[in-house]
């Protein structure tokens, strides 16, 4: 059965994972704040990408670049003038809606109730109109459709608008001489205009990549679903600079390993595909999603895109610094080929709805013990080594040296991985507050391990015990939390 999406806020809120903005203040819409498990489990995301993706390949590196960035990087990535969304405002309710998404709601029903044929014509409408810059088709599109506002339930629509995502401020002191500047709205375009910078001195040779993790901001219009939309978010980017001509087979390359690296945190298969675009964004030649099912549906959680020469050229162009690569390897002519601005194959996904897919696919309840012992069982199924606290160590009891002892084991154990001591309550109940925050294993300390320095561990998943020497935990757990 899904867990409903209400569950897994509560969830998140009640054991540390994500707060609500500024909560005492009622909150501030589409911003969130990771608590103390949900910080963990973000960074050992985080980690798990950066090493998936430099660590492990050699031609890419790392860079962290500014949030803050020249206003004509915008003007040359095409944001300031093709970053928008349409929206249309429902006279009634007062309320603002994306136009697109209300035609894709449309799209959505018609597919529920079977009317897959339609939904299909509908989209590709939608995405001719948007593509033709038709707002006031749109419009039509939607009263069409009779497409009615949730909240007044009327169709009384205002004019579609173009509504620019990105948020501005100003730099300097005073206005006069301040100049208006805008918050990145992906952190691509800061790899793009180090592309040569970290080329020359890391003397890359093309192919290779450049990797990202980074804040970004979009003044979305509707917020919803939890973390999936938010204002301010983290992505966590790669830009693969190829040779002309290559980078189909390096976009399909990448299409592959990034829908492995989902599987190997922890995502299943049956909850993940593919899902091509039909409306490419002002940069792709070719885009892709992969999707993971959330419990409100297929949702994207990574995009990778075949952004061709678009942003070098254009940051060439604007600039009028070279964005040039010389690549002496040589053609089937055995002459070199030369001097180009390299294509680009990006790999994007977000931090927080990789937090939010992890999360919702842990979430498990599960019906324990049978008769009159028959009880619900909440616990947080994440990988090992995503885990925010890797072990718990555990006394049976305090008295007779059991927790002295207990407490030492859990200092050998610190530096190695996460590991944290708890001699409060039963110890029924220390297991389930580990369970409830996903650790994997607890140990616990008891009379025998005064005898013979044997503890037991506690598995997580099957809450089956075995019993083993304290000399053997460090490589044991150790090995079972790294990926
Ligand atoms: N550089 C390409 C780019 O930014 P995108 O499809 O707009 O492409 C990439 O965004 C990823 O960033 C998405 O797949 C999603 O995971 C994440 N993302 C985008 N907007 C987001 C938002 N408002 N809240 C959370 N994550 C977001």
């Amino acid at each position: 059965v899904a867990n409903s999406l209400q569950d897994i806020i509560s969830h998140a809120k009640e054991y540390g994972f994500v707060f609500p903005s500024s909560e005492i203040y009622d909150g501030l819409q589409a911003v969130y704040d990771y608590g103390q498990n949900g910080v963990e489990l973000k960074n050992n995301l985080k980690a798990a990408w950066w090493k998936a993706m430099t660590q492990l390949h050699d031609n890419i590196v790392g860079i962290d670049a500014a949030i803050f960035m020249h206003p004509l990087t915008w003007k040359a990535s095409g944001h300031v003038d093709g970053f928008n969304d349409p929206m249309i405002d429902n006279k009634d309710s007062k309320k603002r809606y994306r136009a697109d998404q209300l035609l894709e709601g449309k799209a959505e029903e018609l597919e529920k109730a079977g009317e897959t044929e339609k939904a299909k014509v509908l989209l590709a409408e939608m995405g001719r109109l948007l593509g033709a810059e038709d707002l006031a088709g749109v419009r039509d599109l939607i009263i069409s459709e009779g497409i009615k506002c949730p909240i007044s339930g009327t169709s009384n629509w205002t004019d579609v608008r173009q509504f620019n995502l990105m948020f501005s401020t100003q730099v300097g002191s005073v206005a006069e001489e301040s100049s208006l500047i805008y918050l990145r709205p992906e952190t691509a375009q800061g790899i793009f205009v180090n592309f040569l910078n970290v080329q020359k001195t890391g003397r890359m040779k093309v192919p290779f990549g450049i990797a990202q993790i980074g804040k970004a901001f979009r003044n979305e219009i509707v917020a919803r679903q939890f973390t999936f939309r938010m204002r301010e978010f983290e992505q966590m980017e790669m830009q693969f600079f190829v040779r002309p001509g290559t980078e189909m087979e390096w976009y399909k390359a990448w299409k592959e390993t990034r829908l492995k690296f989902h599987k190997a945190v922890g995502l299943p298969t049956e909850r993940l595909k593919y899902h091509d675009h039909e409306k490419l964004a002002h940069y792709a030649n070719a885009a892709v999603d992969i999707e993971y099912e959330f419990p409100f549906g297929f949702r994207e959680i990574e995009g990778i895109h075949s952004r061709t020469d678009f942003d070098l050229r254009n940051h060439q162009e604007l600039s009028k610094k070279k964005q040039q690569y010389f690549d002496a390897d040589l053609d089937e002519n055995g002459k070199p080929y030369g001097n180009y601005i390299p294509y680009v194959v990006e790999t994007s996904v977000g931090a927080d709805r990789l937090f939010l897919a992890t999360f919702c696919e842990a979430f498990t309840k599960e019906t324990v013990g049978d008769g009159e012992n028959e009880k619900e069982r909440v616990y947080l199924k994440l990988h090992p080594a995503l885990a925010p606290i890797k072990a718990a160590v555990l006394p049976l009891v305090k008295k007779d040296g059991l927790a002295e002892k207990a407490e030492a084991i859990a200092n050998s154990l610190k530096s190695s991985f996460r590991t944290v001591y708890d001699e409060g309550g039963a110890i029924g109940k220390r297991y389930t507050r580990q369970d409830l925050i996903g650790t994997p294993f607890c140990i616990a300390v008891d009379y025998q391990t005064m005898e013979d320095e044997t503890v037991t561990i506690r598995h997580r998943d099957s809450m089956e015990q075995e019993r083993v020497h304290i000399s053997e935990l460090k490589e044991k757990i150790g090995y079972a939390v790294s990926m």
